[in-house]
């Protein structure tokens, strides 16, 4: 912490060591209730701030022996706030490149499978919820839906000797850019994608229902089209199901984008359908999502819910198919920023010119609840 500034890497270090800190995001309000960091404390400061108001933050009420943390979208702002905070004698610093650089903040959590050495790490990218998948036993791997460098997947194999054998995705994503072809190169794997999808570079072909070993663990394969044509689930030791943006614990995908018209209406349906063929595995099956709602806290938690609790808890997964149509197309939220040009990277499988943090800021929309 140099110059009354911290880095990601070291702010990330210290929620993950559960040192105290109180983080102090200025922002303006539509900007905090969009993403924001997990506990952290709001004022919407930003426009005083910019015209020089010493006094805006005189009102915070913040503990003195613990070290405050300024955040803003660039880490710009947050500074001024820092110089102020400073003034008044508190240690405090500003997060260096802000919410976008934020983006990439990061943490895990494990669950292992009951009677089995199957290890399932939730790679969480922590202000978005995008959750990818590291899932090791007897000595190799399988990434799902990698969205960080290669070499956060590469470390933690390596920490649990591990050898990547295989990566894949569970559809085409349009909020985040991909890392699962980054990755494969990386660490020579093979990169796995479901037959019929529309991608622009080569892939191994799997299809529905068949099965991919590795250690003492098996990955079936399910074609659950609807949130995209390609989408797919991989349930592993018939026990936890990586469900994609199919289904999450608070709700559904949305069958809307990169469609419009009768073709929204026809993804609907293949969404119903796709949800009660998953509704059909055993109910204690666990259900790990690629995204989350919201920030995801440091608190070593593993997101995911037994699909028993979730056929309670989500209205939509009651309904009849008619029903689940007319009501999920009502509730579908606001489109992602960039989903289309975010959608046509990833399926060429390259971003070669673009910066992934231009693109890729703002909360997860792929969820209708
Ligand atoms: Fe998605």
């Amino acid at each position: 912490m140099e110059n009354s500034k911290i880095s990601i890497q070291e702010l990330q270090e210290l929620l993950n060591e559960k040192q105290p800190v109180f983080i102090l995001d200025i922002r303006p309000q539509q900007q905090w209730e969009e993403w924001r960091i997990a506990d952290s404390f709001h004022k919407d400061a930003y426009t005083e701030l910019n015209n020089g108001d010493k006094n805006i933050l005189d009102d915070i009420n913040a503990p003195r022996n613990v070290p405050i943390v300024t955040v803003c979208a660039a880490g710009r702002v947050s500074q001024i706030a820092t110089g102020l905070l400073n003034e008044k004698g508190y240690e405090a610093y500003s997060l260096e490149g802000g919410m976008k650089a934020w983006n990439y903040a990061w943490n895990k959590a494990e669950y292992t499978l009951e009677h089995t050495d199957v290890k399932i790490i939730q790679v969480r990218r922590v202000a978005k919820g995008c959750l990818s998948y590291i899932i090791g036993s007897g000595g190799e791997a399988i990434v799902v839906d990698a969205s960080l460098d290669p070499e956060v997947y590469l470390d933690i194999a390596k920490e649990h000797n591990w050898t990547i054998r295989y990566v894949m995705d569970t559809h085409i994503h349009a909020d985040y850019i991909a890392r699962t072809r980054e990755l494969a190169a990386a660490s020579r794997a093979k990169h796995m994608l479901i037959n019929n999808a529309e991608v622009e570079y080569p892939y191994t072909s799997i299809e529905n229902h068949q099965a991919i070993c590795f250690g003492d663990a098996e990955l079936r394969v399910l074609h659950t089209p609807g949130h995209t044509w390609e989408s797919t689930s991989y349930l592993i030791n018939d026990t936890a199901l990586l469900s994609g943006d199919t289904l999450f614990i608070d709700g559904v995908g949305r069958p809307d984008l990169k469609a419009d018209g009768e073709e929204v209406v026809r993804k609907a349906g293949s969404l119903f359908d796709s949800l009660q063929r998953i509704l059909s595995l055993q109910p204690d099956t666990i259900v790990l999502p690629a995204h989350t709602a919201g920030a995801v806290p440091f608190d070593g938690k593993i997101i995911k819910q037994s699909l028993a609790a979730l056929m309670t808890e989500i209205d939509l997964l009651s309904l009849e198919k008619e029903a689940f149509i007319e009501v999920s197309l009502h509730r579908i939220p606001p489109t992602p920023p960039n989903y289309l040009t975010i959608a046509a990277l990833n399926k060429k499988g390259s971003y070669e010119g673009v910066i992934p943090a231009d693109l890729e800021a703002g909360a997860n929309r792929c969820a209708i609840g």
